[in-house]
């Protein structure tokens, strides 16, 4: 078991909930992508192989949601960012969104479990390197110009979710951890409560959601809304009560 830190560490598992108040799709609501989409087919790395454009296509389309006018972080995103530049502890963001509305709100300690929009991965040469282009089959790689080997440098189902160590250490000092807008229901981040009540086993555990999710009864406390409204609340409670 870890030493305890004082002022202990708060630990934010953040997912598609936080950024659906922005216009960004959730992936398993009614109205989410994977209910419009056959995952198998866009977001894994047989489908890249079996049909490059497919996949890229998807992607770019998702990246565009991005862009639309109007969209950019909520309250929910700001008052994380707020947590973290008043709070005297260490705040981590462990999000499982590519979008970059946390950093846009003002967050600095933020980790992309699942990747992040704006970065290409060279399967040739194995380089990662920021860019904002879309991605087509025929894209040349500006370091080894292999043809069509370049992809989004997000973690698609069946691959290894990335920094997973610094998440793991997070987790294991934390006194508090929040999980806000995530169904729960893919590993490792469905895991990461019960690894915080085993291995911080005197964290405070805080589900906010919109609905009561699978890992409901690992939460010590349940606070069910639309991010926007419960998450202010929440942070400006942490920041002048603490959270006993
Ligand atoms: N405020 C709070 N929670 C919300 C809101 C909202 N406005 N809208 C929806 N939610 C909740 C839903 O009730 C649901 O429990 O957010 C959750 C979103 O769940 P998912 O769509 O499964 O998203 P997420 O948990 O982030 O998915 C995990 O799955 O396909 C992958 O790689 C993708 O990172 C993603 C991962």
């Amino acid at each position: 078991m870890h030493q305890d830190f004082f002022p202990p560490g708060i630990a934010v598992l953040t997912g598609a909930g936080i950024s659906k108040e922005s216009g960004i799709d959730t992936f398993r609501d009614a109205d989410g992508l994977w209910n419009r989409v056959n995952l198998e087919e866009v977001a894994t790395l047989e489908a890249w192989h079996r049909d490059k454009k497919k996949v890229l296509d998807f992607y770019n389309e998702t990246r565009s949601m991005f862009r639309a006018a109007g969209i950019g972080p909520n309250e929910a995103h700001r008052a994380l960012a707020r947590l973290e530049r008043e709070y005297d502890g260490e705040v981590t963001i462990i999000t499982q969104n590519i979008d970059l509305l946390h950093e846009q709100a003002g967050s600095k300690r933020v980790i992309h479990m699942h990747g992040r929009d704006g970065e290409i991965r060279c399967m040739a040469c194995k380089t990662v390197f920021s860019s904002d282009y879309d991605l087509t089959p025929a894209s040349i790689c500006p370091h080894c110009n292999s043809v069509g080997e370049l992809r989004p440098n997000i973690v698609w189902f069946g691959e290894m979710p990335i920094h997973l160590e610094e998440i793991y250490e997070a987790l294991e000092r934390c006194g508090l951890f929040l999980a806000i807008g995530t169904s729960g229901e893919v590993y490792p981040a469905a895991g990461f409560v019960l690894h915080v009540r085993r291995h911080a086993p005197r964290a405070r555990t805080v589900e906010l959601n919109l609905e009561p999710t699978d890992n409901k009864s690992l939460f010590h406390e349940h606070i069910y809304g639309p991010a926007t409204e419960t998450v202010p609340p929440y942070v400006t409670r942490v920041l002048t009560q603490g959270w006993r």
